[in-house]
């Protein structure tokens, strides 16, 4: 399989990325869940991997972290439709354990497609997984996040994963800090001001 720049649209990459087999994640999962909401999405959150209940269901965040993901992306005055949301490995690790740096760097040529595609103006990495395989395998959520990093002139912003924050509570204080902060810039970047 190739995910290279030949896609259309998003469904067009969706229906290919549905019957991926690339990797042996796909062996002991239900099924490829690809990622949902605007397809034109401004903000882009981008998770570790499907959990058991987003396997069953095919959808990304749809369980208690899920719920927890919501209500954050509420808090900053976005519907979970307004944004996109999806995962750096498309298929359920077993036993829910983390993905590998490699899993995640096979999975990435789709993520990429979704981003070429989407064309997001800001990234949100949720935990440390994520952060790893996405942007740099040696940093540490908790130095890095609440701080904006670039790459391809993408603003990103790391920060805790809703599932972190459901076991650490006292958290939740920083990551509604990144979040007002996530919407800060949107509401700069969309009034025209540069990054
Ligand atoms: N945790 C993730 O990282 N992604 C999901 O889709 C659900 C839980």
């Amino acid at each position: 399989m190739n995910f290279n720049n030949s896609y259309e649209s998003l469904e067009e990459l969706k229906e290919e990325a549905l019957k991926c087999n690339v990797c042996h994640l796909r062996e002991g999962c239900k099924g490829v869940v690809f990622g949902e909401g605007d397809p034109k999405a401004d903000v882009m959150f981008v998770g570790e991997g499907p959990g058991a209940r987003e396997d069953e269901l095919q959808r990304p965040f749809v369980g208690r972290a899920g719920q927890l993901l919501t209500d954050m992306i509420s808090s900053i005055d976005f519907k979970r439709e307004d944004v996109y949301i999806t995962n750096a490995v498309k298929c359920r690790p077993p036993n829910n354990r983390t993905p590998t740096l490699k899993e995640m760097e096979t999975c990435l040529p789709i993520l990429r497609q979704q981003f070429r595609l989407i064309k997001p103006k800001i990234l949100v990495l949720l935990g440390s997984a994520a952060l790893k395989g996405l942007l740099d395998p040696k940093a540490k959520i908790t130095k890095v996040r609440g701080i904006w990093h670039e790459k391809k002139d993408i603003p990103i912003m790391p920060t805790y994963h809703p599932a972190f924050l459901l076991r650490n509570p006292p958290k939740k204080k920083e990551s509604w800090e990144d979040l007002q902060e996530i919407k800060r810039l949107y509401d700069k970047l969309s009034s025209g001001e540069e990054f």
